[in-house]
């Protein structure tokens, strides 16, 4: 892999240390006061990228917390000068409940979340009951979350928690279909997968008109957490660099 180029990334590659301090004000953010779609995970970037050109219309902010990939994501953006897509180096269980403000994102992107297969390392998937409840509480009535993934069990454990959790309608999913070029797939893992033929699941799901205070939802936080206590989601994190700017 070619080392990346120490040039200043900004706009599109920012550190919490370039945003004023509370929820983010996504008009002077991005602007503009186009909707904002969130990507979790945004990896190399293909789909902000892919999304940004598509929907000129739209914003993207990316939550990456490997900066090696947050600025490799934010060069390929850079390079392209788009306007209206951003990459935040950051771990998303700061970001979410730190940065963004109540309903105003239009939909949360998960894809290919980490599997982390060892048993002792399930408690750093991005999945659990606290990211889903703080997902439930940025997107408004009609909001969507999307998330796909090649493995089947940790799809399994993703539509159980969503279909159990009252804010949220499971949609069809879209139909696969070929890619017509190299980048014509919806991220890079899901270009890797496809092309070893493995099979991809995906799911959408819709967020309803509960009210973020409606006392459901803390009752199934509860639950969920009687259950299965979620871990401290900022402990984990080991990938993330330096996170200044050259
Ligand atoms: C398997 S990769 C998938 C990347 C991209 N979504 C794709 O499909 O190509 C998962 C990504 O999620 C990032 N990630 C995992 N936990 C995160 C967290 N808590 N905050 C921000 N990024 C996270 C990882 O660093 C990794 O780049």
């Amino acid at each position: 892999m070619r080392p990346l180029p120490k040039i200043d990334l900004r706009p599109h590659f920012l550190t919490l240390r370039d945003l004023p301090a509370g929820p983010i004000n996504w008009q002077s953010f991005f602007g503009n006061d186009h909707p904002v779609e969130l990507e979790v995970g945004c990896g190399r970037g293909l789909f902000l990228q892919t999304s940004a050109l598509v929907h000129p219309d739209r914003n993207y902010l990316g939550v990456e917390y490997d900066m090696k990939e947050a600025r490799r994501a934010a060069l390929r953006l850079h390079k392209r000068a788009l306007p209206n897509v951003r990459v935040l180096g950051a771990n998303v269980f700061e970001v979410l409940p730190k940065f963004i403000p109540d309903q105003s994102v239009a939909a949360v992107h998960v894809y290919f979340p980490d599997p982390w297969w060892k048993r002792r390392h399930r408690k750093r998937r991005v999945f659990s009951a606290t990211f889903l409840s703080q997902v439930t509480r940025v997107l408004p009535p009609g909001g969507w979350l999307h998330s796909w993934t090649d493995v089947e069990e940790y799809f399994g454990v993703i539509t159980e928690l969503v279909n159990s959790h009252p804010a949220f309608v499971w949609h069809p999913p879209p139909e696969e279909r070929e890619a017509q070029h190299d980048l014509d797939y919806h991220t890079s893992f899901e270009r890797k997968k496809r092309q070893l033929g493995l099979p991809i699941y995906r799911a959408r799901w819709q967020r309803n008109e509960i009210a973020n205070t409606d006392p459901r939802l803390s009752d199934w936080l509860a639950a969920a957490n009687a259950a299965e206590p979620d871990p401290d989601p900022l402990s984990p994190v080991e990938t993330a660099e330096s996170p200044d700017h050259p």
